[in-house]
């Protein structure tokens, strides 16, 4: 169901990322997070693909750097079941913990991230670039 994300895919997360992001990642930004190691996994349906998730893992540590679902196939549960895989691939690679940031303003992703355990550890003043300003970023955790 799920695969690895991969350079290639690159064209088709920035489209997703387009459309769901306030302030997008470039296609850049990708090719430099594969490059540094980070790893991601895609959800392809009819060989489109419809969701991605992005992590850092570093020891006993992942952070969540990005995830999105395509705006038609938000709300049908796939946004979680991405995020569980990663989780449980990140817990059987050794990570104990998994932090993330989220917007203050995102209480759909912050509604799924609590419904996953995830609680508050933190908050990043003008941590997001937003259309006239900078927006806080809360910092989220959980142990795996
Ligand atoms: C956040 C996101 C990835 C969730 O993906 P999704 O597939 O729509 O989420 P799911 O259907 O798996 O929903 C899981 C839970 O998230 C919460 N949720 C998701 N969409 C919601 C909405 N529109 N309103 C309220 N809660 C919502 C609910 O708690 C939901 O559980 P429930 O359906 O049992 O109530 C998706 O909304 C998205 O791509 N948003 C834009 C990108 C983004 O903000 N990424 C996070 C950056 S930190």
């Amino acid at each position: 169901m799920f695969r690895s994300f991969h350079v290639n895919d690159i064209p088709q997360v920035y489209a997703i990322e387009r459309l769901t992001q306030a302030a997008p990642w470039t296609e850049e930004i990708f090719r430099h997070c594969l490059h540094a190691g980070y790893i991601g996994w895609v959800l392809e349906l009819d060989k489109q693909l419809i969701a991605f998730i992005l992590v850092n893992l570093q020891g006993d540590e992942c952070h969540i750097l990005n995830i999105a679902v395509r705006p038609e196939f938000q709300r049908q549960g796939r946004g979680r079941k991405l995020l569980e895989y990663a989780l449980l691939n990140m817990q059987q690679q050794g990570a104990n913990m998994a932090y993330l940031e989220v917007r203050r303003s995102n209480t759909r992703a912050i509604a799924l991230y609590e419904q996953l355990g995830f609680s508050l550890i933190g908050e990043r003043k003008d941590y997001y670039p937003i259309f006239a300003g900078r927006e806080d970023a809360l910092v989220l955790a959980k142990g795996l």
